[in-house]
């Protein structure tokens, strides 16, 4: 079962700004890039960092402690120190325009 829950609306996210959320109190990290818009947990899979305030490129999002990338699309860290992927998460945009809602389920990872 998958739950999708409004986070915002499509014409809240900057691109390659990420945007912090809360879904079902799970901290994520919602990122508008590449005309995409995608959800990641927002912790750092090596320490407790949030995500969102690092920066987005290439379809990756760098932790800017120690600087791991993760794949927007997979959650899986491209170097090192950060071994284990960050999950990844269902993304829906319901509507058009800067009104469109974004929706994410954090009851499957994608
Ligand atoms: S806390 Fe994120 S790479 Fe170390």
């Amino acid at each position: 079962m998958s739950d999708f829950v409004r986070v915002c609306a499509l014409g809240e996210l900057d691109d390659d700004t990420p945007k912090r959320v809360e879904v079902d109190g799970v901290a994520v990290s919602v990122v508008r890039t590449e005309g995409e818009v995608f959800a990641i947990n927002d912790i750092c899979s090596h320490a407790n960092v949030s995500l969102s305030e690092g920066e987005v490129e290439n379809c990756h999002i760098e932790c800017w402690l120690h600087g791991s990338s993760f794949d927007l699309r997979t959650g899986k860290p491209d170097g090192l120190p950060a071994t284990r992927p960050v999950p990844v998460y269902p993304v829906k945009i319901e509507g058009d325009g800067p009104d469109a809602a974004v929706l994410v389920s954090v009851t499957q990872e994608s």
